[in-house]
């Protein structure tokens, strides 16, 4: 049988209860290390939004949502190492404290381009958190403030994390144990 989106053999690595779990410890963590800072909340879409949405209800501070879109996969399993701003920054981060969210680091190349980016706007201070790290991959050195779970060099998707757009809605953080075929337009 082909194997399709829909019909992939998915391995769970990190079950949704775990990372419930370690985001609500996060949470509490950046509540603690922000109280009174009026921190914004900086979420590197798309991949970053499930993390971003709990992280920031797991925080009990005043906090600011921001957005802001890259891309450096264009739709294989590897990084391209080519960084794309899609779309910027609604609010000015001049002296503020921004803490970029994200979902994975992986080469390090999409943090690095971002955090050279967002200091020349010359905020208060900048932060990365991240939920997945993956340190065997790292090409460039960021400096990761908060991470939720190192993991092996494998493929992960769900909980935004993608494979050719899909399985972004996953709950959890699995491995794809057979690349399936992508359904074309109006297949
Ligand atoms: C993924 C992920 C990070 C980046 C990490 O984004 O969300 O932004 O790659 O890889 P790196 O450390 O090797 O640069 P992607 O470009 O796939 O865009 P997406 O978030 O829209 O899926």
């Amino acid at each position: 049988m082909t194997v399709t989106i829909d019909n992939a053999p998915i391995r769970e690595l990190i079950d949704a209860e775990k990372l419930q779990a370690r985001i609500a410890e996060m949470g509490a963590e950046l509540t603690d290390a922000y109280r009174g800072l009026d921190p914004v909340l900086v979420c590197i879409l798309k991949g970053s939004m499930p993390f971003f949405a709990a992280l920031g209800q797991a925080m009990t501070i005043p906090v600011r949502y921001d957005y802001l879109a890259v891309a450096s996969y264009h739709g294989g399993t590897k990084s391209s190492g080519v960084v794309k701003f899609l779309a910027d920054l609604s609010t000015d981060i001049v002296g503020r404290h921004v803490v970029l969210v994200e979902d994975i680091v992986d080469t390090g190349r999409t943090m690095a381009y971002l955090l050279e980016n967002l200091k020349t706007r010359q905020p208060a201070s900048l932060e990365v958190v991240t939920l997945l790290d993956k340190p065997s991959r790292r090409e460039v050195d960021v400096p990761i403030g908060y991470r939720g779970f190192e993991i092996p060099d494998e493929f992960v998707i769900g909980f935004g994390l993608d494979y050719a757009q899909y399985y972004r809605n996953l709950p959890y953080i699995g491995v794809l144990e057979q690349i399936p075929e992508v359904p074309k337009p109006g297949a």
